[in-house]
């Protein structure tokens, strides 16, 4: 039988893992859409047919880093009158403040440092929060999304875009060698920090998804919760929403 030394599965430790994303800043958004052949695009496009069609919304983009998520909303349906994105990488953030403002987005977009496990957005602000790639990124989800929750108005929508594992055995096996084989080396070699991309496969496959990660939302009293599983199941997006009655 086949065994997997214990320091292959452990969960690699989040605490201030915005740190490594300081060190990688420079490097991201190219390798984000490299390591994924383009298809982060798809992925983000498809978060943005699950905005709410009211008008004058209030987005809240979580663990924001570079603001691609924001920018790829904000350049669908022309319903977010606000965005603000928090992060805790100073690094990321100020890269995506440079975007914002190539953009001349800088009326409707502002980015903040802010912890996505207590952010500093007020109680029932958000008609919509977002979050890419980030959750699996935090100390303690269930934190995180009773967080989302408290800053969400009634009715609010919650969407969470993450790396995901496929189902099928085939498929699964594939991707796993290229996450464990491949994308370490290229990521490494690009940015300059193997440790990055080591960091990344290990917390991809040792983080809850599906309907595990679902009943995690439910558990958190997010209502209407789904999973959307896209490219074999290599990304999915959750999507819940705040219980109109909700407190
Ligand atoms: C993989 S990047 C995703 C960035 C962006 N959302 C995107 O879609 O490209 C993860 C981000 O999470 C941030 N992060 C990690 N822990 C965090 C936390 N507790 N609160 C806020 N941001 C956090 C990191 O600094 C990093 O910018």
């Amino acid at each position: 039988m086949n065994t997997t030394p214990a320091e292959e599965t452990d969960p690699p430790s989040r605490k201030e893992v915005w740190k490594m994303f300081d060190r990688i800043a420079h490097r991201y958004d190219v390798l984000n859409r490299s390591l994924s052949f383009g298809r982060d695009v798809a992925w983000r496009k498809r978060l943005r047919k699950h905005l709410p069609t009211d008008r004058d919304l209030l987005l809240v983009d979580l663990a924001t880093g570079t603001a691609d998520q924001i920018l790829f909303l904000l350049d669908g349906p022309a319903n977010i009158a606000e965005a603000k994105g928090y992060d805790l990488s100073e690094e990321m953030l100020s890269i995506g403040r440079e975007k914002i403002a190539k953009k001349g987005l800088g009326e409707i977009v502002s980015l903040h440092t802010g912890d996505a496990m207590k952010s500093p957005q007020p109680d029932g602000t958000a008609d919509v929060i977002t979050i890419s790639f980030g959750i699996r990124n935090v100390e303690d989800v269930p934190t995180a999304l009773a967080d989302m929750r408290r800053t969400l108005k009634p009715g609010g929508k919650l969407l969470i875009l993450e790396c995901s594992l496929p189902e099928n055995r085939f498929m699964r096996k594939a991707y796993l060698l290229y996450f464990r084989h491949i994308l370490p080396k290229l990521g490494g070699m690009v940015s300059g920090d193997s440790h990055a991309y080591n960091y990344l496969n290990k917390t991809v496959e040792t983080f809850p998804c599906g309907e595990a990660f679902c009943q995690l939302m439910r558990d958190a009293d997010f209502a209407e919760v789904k999973a959307e599983p896209m490219t074999f199941g290599v990304a999915t997006l959750y999507i819940g929403t705040k219980p109109e009655d909700a407190a």
